[in-house]
């Protein structure tokens, strides 16, 4: 009866295959690339930090992804189910996803809010005719106000509701089409204004000149939570997105594409950012507000720069609630799959829960700044850290010991392949990786990096 029940509820399939595309990318694509990939690039010795996140990328970034895409794809199950399923006593594995979900988007919806109050500030003219190196203290006093972050902290969670609360498919599907694209286009322009800035090939270099001195367990840690981040892997996202596929798409395909598509945004950023950084004289491992300190700086420097802000900054907001909802929606599918709550409300409820949860991460950067959680890290970085250090590398470490070891190659292998219709050269090596290499590379990095640095 139960399975009945289930079976009933519409399970939504993606309306094409480039709309999938886009929709996983648009989730893998947010600020993760655009806002933190150069200051984490700046904060970790820039083209060390680069180079040791290729070799993320390549050993756990694709890996994975294809691993989450196979599981999601072949339940039809948003996480929880989706392990419960292939072996009942894996489901509390789902579970951490969810939470990580919840957390992230906690934080996440805090940056959210300070994009959208730079586009507020670039339709107010507040960019025009401001010296370049006036912009740090505007970004500063702002962030660490009480109340203003948090007004917008809420309006970027209305947002992310709204989308998920009327369902995602004909909202996002059809919006990503048009705004990833012009993303890029975007981005790619700022990024010539950037690297024509005098004395910006400063930053270039710096970007793509690897400082080995600058490396210790920590970066690598860093740059591995950077991959789990940046690609929405090792909490059950692209589990979720694959249970939307249909089975005749080639995940072998996908599996390559998002992560790409990802890493060319990451790298556009950077060469945006950090460049600039140079140019003006910032320092490049100023952290969190680089993007919001630099930029406007750039685009104070060019002809129709408020105009390049504002259009600038809304494809930034974009990227960011295609990357939200995928978080909420983690959270609300796993309400309405296992507690059967309806859609809306549990939207709704999560929706306030994870802004209040959101508050102190705000109030943690100016009121609260005394409070340290980890390490010495304020609340913000705590929760991030949290997430993408720890309970992210966690899900993918366990998400690899399940498919090597207790669902079996074999099963993945079928799967993956559409049951052998697919040509898959390289799936041998994927299987290698995803048995030992993955799971042994996490696991040390891990402990190395919480634990020896
Ligand atoms: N990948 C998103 C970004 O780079 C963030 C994200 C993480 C989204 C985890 C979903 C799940 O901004």
């Amino acid at each position: 009866l139960n399975t009945n029940l289930n079976e009933k509820k519409e399970r939504e399939q993606w309306g094409s295959k480039i709309g999938f595309l886009l929709a996983a990318a648009g989730s893998a694509v947010g600020l993760g690339n655009i806002w933190k990939f150069p200051y984490m690039a700046g904060k970790n010795g820039g083209g060390a930090f680069v180079l040791i996140y290729f070799a993320m990328l390549i050993i756990v970034g694709f890996t994975l992804m294809m691993a989450e895409l196979t599981i999601g794809r072949h339940t039809q199950l948003s996480p929880v189910g989706a392990y419960r399923k292939l072996k009942a006593k894996w489901a509390w594995v789902g579970s951490i996803g969810v939470l990580a979900g919840f957390i992230i988007l906690s934080f996440y919806s805090v940056i959210g809010g300070w994009v959208i109050k730079y586009i507020v500030k670039g339709i107010t003219g507040a960019f025009a005719g401001v010296e370049a190196t006036a912009f740090e203290g505007i970004f500063v006093n702002f962030i660490t106000s009480p109340a203003e972050p948090l007004i917008y902290h809420a309006l970027f969670m209305i947002l992310t509701l709204g989308i998920v609360f009327g369902g995602i498919k004909g909202g996002i599907e059809k919006y990503s089409k048009i705004l990833m694209p012009a993303l890029f286009i975007m981005m790619t322009l700022v990024m010539v204004r950037s690297m024509t800035l005098p004395g910006a090939m400063e930053g270039v270099k710096f970007m793509l000149k690897p400082d080995f001195s600058a490396i210790s367990g920590g970066t690598i840690l860093a740059a591995l939570g950077q991959v789990f981040f940046s690609l929405s892997l090792g909490m059950g996202t692209m589990i979720t997105y694959g249970s939307y596929l249909s089975k005749d798409e080639n995940l072998v395909e996908s599996s390559f594409q998002i992560p790409l598509i990802d890493t060319a945004v990451a790298l556009i950023a950077g060469l945006t950012v950090l460049p600039a950084v140079f140019a003006f004289g910032f320092d490049p491992s100023g952290g969190p507000g680089l993007l919001f300190i630099t930029l406007p700086a750039v685009f104070s420097q060019m002809p129709l720069g408020s105009i390049f802000a504002i259009i600038f900054f809304v494809l930034v907001l974009f990227a960011a609630l295609t990357s939200s909802i995928s978080l909420l929606e983690v959270v609300v599918s796993y309400v309405v799959d296992e507690m059967n709550w309806e859609r809306k409300k549990a939207s709704l409820i999560f929706g306030i829960l994870i802004f209040l949860m959101g508050i102190p991460s705000s109030l943690g950067l100016g009121v609260w700044s005394n409070i340290k959680l980890i390490g010495g890290k304020d609340i913000l970085d705590s929760m991030s850290f949290l997430a993408e250090n720890v309970m992210m590398p966690l899900g993918g470490l366990l998400l690899c010991i399940f498919i090597g070891w207790v669902w079996g190659l074999d099963n993945a292998y079928k799967e993956v392949t559409n049951d052998g219709k697919v040509k898959f050269g390289l799936m041998h090596v994927w299987g290698f990786v995803i048995k030992y290499v993955a799971p042994i590379a996490i696991a040390v990095i891990f402990v190395q990096g919480v634990f020896f640095s």
